[in-house]
């Protein structure tokens, strides 16, 4: 059974992969500071796995604690990398600390993979790079052109580390390009905990309608687009987590045509924002409160994925639809208020 190193193991699609991992013959180990997560979602992947997960919990910009980590599993076969901070806008009044944080664990990551001869390394890339493109949808040659923000030229920068490292050294790579990771597992065991006021549309959707926020935002209807919208390509985080299996074993099996191979996860279609909005609608049968503001600053006008390759290279076929993807969200945020409710009334007849 390969040993796999999942960094940010805590985190929303880190967790929804290690039990995409676990079910299909992996065994896993996390890495993961907890700065952004909470270590008890890995209690949701063992409810649905039956299998405890053990996280160290370490900053990866500290290079010994991470050295000791693989000093400690000298058998890791391969290790998949997403610790990095990720919000756009968080990332544009913070640049220097998107900067060290994403650029600096990923090297120490990478020197641990060399010392210890670990043969193969999957990237958490985005989107992102590709910033606004010309035209869409767009594939993995698509020029990438200057990102909208920080956070894109980590994944930018990130892609090129990887890239220039594994030419010279034995590591097998794979950088897969996340659109817009959405939705919750169908056990609804795990699934997405915003820290604070959620800088994603669906996250802010769900807390919406559930009565957390008391009113959203839709930034800009005057774009270029079919009802003036931005349009992206959601897909669904368990998706986006079996593609990680796939890629491993695409590896492990040693199909890669070169030490490291770019793949577009998306589903092909584009929904605007007002679409997705219409679509939670109809699947809640909730109304949401939203107003139309003003556009937020970096965003991207249209982007969705061309996904052929990963389609036909690593044999990836995503199952979600539109409508799984708001139903999970919505069960998830669901129970993640009746989670709430109980705190909140065992709180007050204790005190
Ligand atoms: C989507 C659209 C907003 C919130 C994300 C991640 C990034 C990367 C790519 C993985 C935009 C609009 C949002 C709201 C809104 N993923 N919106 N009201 O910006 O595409 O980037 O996917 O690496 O990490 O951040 O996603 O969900 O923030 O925004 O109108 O309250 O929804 O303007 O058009 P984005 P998002």
């Amino acid at each position: 059974m390969k040993k796999i190193l999942v960094t940010g193991g805590c985190g929303y699609i880190g967790a929804h992969t290690i039990v995409d991992l676990l079910e299909n013959g992996f065994q896993v180990i996390s890495v993961d500071n907890n700065s952004r997560s909470k270590p008890n979602i890995l209690d949701g992947v063992e409810k649905i796995t039956g299998i405890k997960v053990k996280n160290y919990t370490v900053d990866l910009c500290v290079f010994d604690d991470t050295h000791a980590v693989f000093q400690e599993n000298p058998d890791i076969a391969g290790i998949i990398h997403f610790a990095a901070y990720k919000a756009v806008g968080e990332s544009v009044e913070k640049p220097l600390m998107y900067f060290e944080n994403n650029l600096l664990s990923l090297i120490n990551i990478m020197r641990c993979a060399e010392t210890f001869q670990v043969p193969h390394f999957v990237f958490s890339s985005s989107c992102t790079v590709y910033g606004n493109p010309d035209s869409i949808p767009v594939t993995e040659e698509t020029i990438t052109k200057e990102a909208e923000s920080p956070y894109g030229s980590t994944k930018q920068m990130g892609e090129h580390i990887v890239r220039q490292t594994v030419s010279s050294n034995k590591v097998q790579s794979i950088l897969l390009r996340y659109f817009n990771p959405v939705g919750a597992h169908p056990s609804n065991m795990i699934g997405e905990i915003p820290l604070g006021r959620p800088a994603n549309l669906v996250p802010a959707i769900t807390q919406t309608a559930i009565g957390k926020l008391p009113q959203m935002q839709v930034f800009g209807n005057d774009y270029p687009t079919r009802d003036g919208s931005c349009l992206r390509d959601f897909i669904h985080v368990c998706d986006i987590a079996h593609a990680h299996t796939l890629a491993l074993n695409y590896l492990i099996e040693k199909r890669n045509a070169s030490n490291c191979e770019v793949f577009n996860l998306g589903t092909g279609n584009g929904y605007t924002v007002l679409e997705v909005i219409d679509a939670f609608e109809k699947v809640s049968g909730e109304k949401l409160n939203y107003q139309i503001g003003g556009r937020r600053t970096g965003d991207v006008i249209a982007i969705y994925a061309n996904n052929e390759k990963a389609r036909q290279v690593l044999g990836w076929n995503p199952k979600y639809d539109l409508q799984d993807m708001m139903r999970t969200a919505w069960n998830w945020e669901k129970k993640l208020k009746q989670e709430e409710d109980i705190f909140k009334r065992t709180d007050a007849r204790l005190n």
